[in-house]
Order: C-alpha cells, then structure tokens, then sequence
C-alpha cells in the first residue's frame, strides 16, 4: 500500500516553456546541417519530444525506446530492462537521447551503453531535470534543463504509479512506500 501527497508546484509552465526553448536554441546550433535521430525513452519522455521537436525546424526523425526500472517503487530497482525495443538503425546516426529524469543515472548509462555498442556517429543527451544528489554513476548531460532537489518529480510527462503525468508544471510530492 503507498500514498502520496498533494503535488507543490517547483517549476511553472513558463519556467518550462522558457527552458525547452533554450534546449532547442542549443541543439538547433548544434546539429546544423545534420539529421539527427531524437531517441525518447519511454514512457517519461513524451511530453519533452512533442514540445521539443516543434521548437526544431529542421530535418530529424524520432524514436522511442521503452526501458523500465521503478515498477511501482521509489527506488530505482538498479535492473534496466528494455521493455520495446528500437526500430531504426543506429550504426553511423547522430543519436539525441531525450530524457525526462537522471536520478540515480542507472537507467541512462545502461542506454547510452547499449547505444555506444551499435556505433552511433555521435551521442548526447538531453535531460529536462537531473537530479544529482541522488547519483550512483557519473553522467554527463550535454543538454541540462533543471536540478531539481531530492523529490520525487512529477508532472510534464512523469509519474507516481502511473499518475499526474497529465500536470502541465513540474511538482513534487511526497510519497510513503
Ligand atoms: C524514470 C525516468 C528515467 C529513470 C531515471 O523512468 O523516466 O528513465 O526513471 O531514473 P534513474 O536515473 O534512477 O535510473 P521509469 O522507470 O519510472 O519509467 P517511466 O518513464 O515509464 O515512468
């Protein structure tokens, strides 16, 4: 049994909007006269992508990889499994992962592990929060939208057990386990 509290607002739908523009700024400098592959990673991405590529008028195609390791826990589990795996090649591709959060980065390091093994032109990441003071390996975000403190983040695609992932502003709430 769990329960959570009432969602507290840290970042505003403007803070948002202001912050994927300044990621898609970034990357639109970056990847000029590339065709990148935008890699979102299932489910908590979904929200950044369809925000994000309408900010990029440029060529890029999208993907989605689906990876889980939280089930319904606080805690990352630490086992990474590819729940849907990826459609399009990677070998030669310059590869944008697009994250929601890197908490512990266990989760990210085993993908940009998996994608490094298929021989991508290039790979970076785009996170829209990292959470460092809970990191158990090193991970470098080339493209960093928040730091958020040590909560559980929801909203703007992310969730609790499946909910608020609808919540136009990133929150926090407090959950018991
Ligand atoms: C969340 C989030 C990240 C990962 C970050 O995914 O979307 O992928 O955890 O945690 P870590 O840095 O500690 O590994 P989750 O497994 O909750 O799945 P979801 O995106 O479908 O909600």
């Amino acid at each position: 049994m769990s329960s959570e509290s009432k969602p507290r607002i840290l970042f505003s739908r403007e803070e948002i909007s202001a912050t994927v523009s300044r990621l898609a700024a970034e990357i639109k400098q970056d990847y000029q006269g590339k065709h990148p592959l935008l890699l979102g990673i299932l489910k908590g991405s979904f929200v950044l992508m369809a925000d994000l590529i309408r900010l990029l008028n440029f060529p890029l195609e999208v993907e989605f990889i689906r990876l889980s390791s939280y089930g319904g826990s606080r805690q990352s589990s630490g086992r990474i499994k590819v729940v849907q795996g990826l459609r399009s090649p990677i070998k030669g591709r310059d590869i944008l992962v697009i994250e929601d959060i890197v908490d512990t980065g266990l989760t990210i390091s085993f993908l940009l592990d998996y994608l490094r093994q298929r021989k991508p032109a290039s790979l970076k990441l785009c996170a829209l929060t990292d959470k460092p003071s809970r990191r158990q390996v090193p991970v470098t975000i080339d493209y960093p939208g928040f730091t958020v403190p040590d909560e559980f983040i929801v909203g703007y695609g992310m969730d609790w057990n499946e909910q608020f992932r609808y919540l136009p502003e990133l929150c926090s709430i407090e959950v018991e386990d």
